[in-house]
C-alpha cells in the first residue's frame, strides 16, 4: 500500500466509535455535550491504521474465537528486526518482556526498583502519568525542571547531579523523545544523563514510545546505542501504539539487557500475573513492524508539514503565541504566556472560548504553566479549523 498525502488528508469519522479522544472529550473537560469541541488532546491519531494491519486484524476475526494466545517466535522476530532497523540497536529475544502498555510497565518498574517513600526523579514538564504512577505507588516525585530558552528545552545537569547523588532517589524516568516539549535528546545529553545515573546507582527508565515519530530535522538516539555501562543500567519501554494508532490494542514491550534487573522486573510482572497477551495486539504489532515502514515515513512527513503550517500561521496571525516545531512526537508545546492572561484564564479560554480540547500545561507539572499541548496527528483541515477557531476566540475577547 502506498501512503500518500490523500491517505492522511482523508477525514476519518471517529465520533460514535467509543474513541476517548472524540467521544470522551466533553466529559473530560466538563463541557456540555451540546458544545462541539475540536479534540486535539490525548496522544492518538485521527488517521487510519495501516491497511495491512486492518486486513490482518480482519483475518484474525475470521478465526471466530478469541481465547488465550501463545506468543510465537515471529512476534519476537518482528521486534528484533524493527529495533535494529529503526533504532540501530541489536537486541536479544530473552531481553524482551511484553506488557499491556508502557504506563503499566513503568509502574511495575517503580514497584520493582524502589520501595515506598523512595524518590523517583522526573524531568518536568513531563507526561503526567509519570507523576501519577509515583504517587499512586506511595513513592516521592523529585521533579527536575527543564530549562527553556526560546522554546528549546534542555536538562538542568547541575540539579540532576545533586538529585542522583541523593541516596533517597532510586530511579529516573525520561521520555525520549520528550513528551510534551518535542525534544529529541542528543547522544551527548543522553550519555551525560545515563552516566550520572549509572555512577550513582539510579536506574534509568527510558520511555521510547515516541521513537518512531521523528519529525523533519529531528534525530532519535536510542539509549540502547550508548555505552555498555548505561545500557546495563537502563529499562527500555517501547510500543507500536503511537506509531500505528494501536493504543486500544494494549500491546507494548520492555527491553532489559541486564539479567539481574530483568529478573526483578519479571518477578513484579509475574506477581501481578500480567502474562497474557492481547490477541489482536500481537498480530497488529507483527504486521506493522514487518510490512508498514512506509506508513511511518509518510506519516512523519505529513505531521511535519502540519507543524510547518501551524508555526507559519501563528507567526503571521497570532504572534503572541510561540511555537517551535517538535523534533520528535506528533505534538507541539505552545507558549501562551505572551497573551498576558493568567494560566487559569488561558486554560479556560482554549476550552470554553476557542472550543479546542488540548492537554493543559499545568497537567505536566513544574514548567507547564502558560503552555498548551496540541496533537497534530490529524488531517490538515482539522489544524486549519483549529487555527480559525483560535483566531476568532482571540478577536472575540479583543485580545487581537
Ligand atoms: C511518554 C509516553 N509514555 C507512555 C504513553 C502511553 O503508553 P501506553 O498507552 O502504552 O500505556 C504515552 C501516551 O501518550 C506517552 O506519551
Amino acid at each position: 500500500m502506498e501512503y500518500n498525502q490523500t491517505f492522511f488528508d482523508t477525514y476519518l469519522e471517529r465520533r460514535g466509535t467509543r474513541s476517548s479522544k472524540w467521544d470522551g472529550c466533553n466529559a473530560r473537560f466538563g463541557v456540555d455535550p451540546s458544545v462541539e469541541l475540536l479534540p486535539m488532546w490525548i496522544a492518538d491519531m485521527d488517521f487510519r491504521s495501516p491497511t495491512e494491519v486492518v486486513e490482518a486484524l480482519a483475518q484474525r476475526v475470521q478465526t471466530q474465537a478469541f481465547g488465550y494466545t501463545t506468543v510465537p517466535d515471529s512476534f519476537y522476530d518482528a521486534i528484533l528486526s524493527w529495533v535494529e532497523r529503526r533504532y540501530h540497536w541489536k537486541i536479544q529475544k530473552e531481553w524482551i518482556v511484553f506488557t499491556p502498555g508502557v504506563v503499566p510497565a513503568f509502574n511495575v518498574a517503580y514497584q520493582a526498583f524502589t520501595q515506598p517513600g523512595d524518590g523517583i526523579i522526573v524531568p518536568s514538564p513531563s507526561y503526567y502519568p509519570f507523576f501519577d504512577g509515583v504517587r499512586n505507588n506511595g513513592r516521592k516525585v523529585a521533579a527536575c525542571p527543564l530549562v527553556e530558552a526560546d522554546g528549546y528545552w534542555t536538562l538542568d545537569f547541575d540539579l540532576l547531579e545533586r538529585q542522583v547523588k541523593d541516596p533517597d532517589n532510586k530511579v529516573l524516568i525520561l521520555s525520549n523523545p520528550h513528551n510534551p516539549t518535542g525534544r529529541c535528546w542528543t547522544a551527548q545529553e543522553l550519555e551525560r544523563l545515563g552516566t550520572l545515573c549509572a555512577e550513582n546507582g539510579v536506574i534509568l527508565l527510558s520511555d521510547e514510545i515516541h521513537a518512531d515519530l521523528i519529525m523533519e530535522g529531528g534525530c532519535h538516539t536510542c539509549v540502547g546505542t550508548l555505552s555498555q555501562r548505561i545500557v546495563d543500567n537502563t529499562i527500555f519501554h517501547f510500543a507500536p501504539s503511537k506509531t500505528f494508532n494501536l493504543a486500544g490494542l494494549q500491546t507494548a514491550y520492555t527491553v532489559i539487557p541486564n539479567p539481574e534487573l530483568r529478573q526483578r522486573f519479571t518477578a513484579a510482572i509475574t506477581a501481578n500475573r500480567v502474562i497474557n497477551m492481547n490477541w489482536f495486539g500481537q498480530v497488529a504489532l507483527e504486521t506493522a513492524y514487518n510490512q508498514c515502514e512506509g506508513y511511518v515515513d509518510a506519516l512523519c512527513r505529513y505531521v511535519s508539514a502540519n507543524m510547518d503550517y501551524m508555526a507559519d500561521y501563528l507567526k503571521e496571525n497570532l504572534p503572541m503565541l510561540k511555537m517551535r516545531r517538535s523534533e520528535g512526537t506528533y505534538m507541539v508545546w505552545v507558549d501562551f504566556r505572551g497573551t498576558g492572561i493568567t494560566t487559569e484564564e488561558i486554560e479556560r479560554f482554549i476550552i470554553h472560548d476557542a472550543h479546542i480540547a488540548v492537554d493543559l500545561g499545568t497537567w505536566f507539572g513544574a514548567g507547564g504553566a502558560g503552555f498548551l499541548r496540541f496533537n497534530l496527528a490529524c488531517p490538515r483541515m482539522l489544524v486549519e479549523r483549529a487555527m480559525r477557531q483560535l483566531t476568532q476566540a482571540f478577536r472575540h475577547r479583543e485580545l487581537l
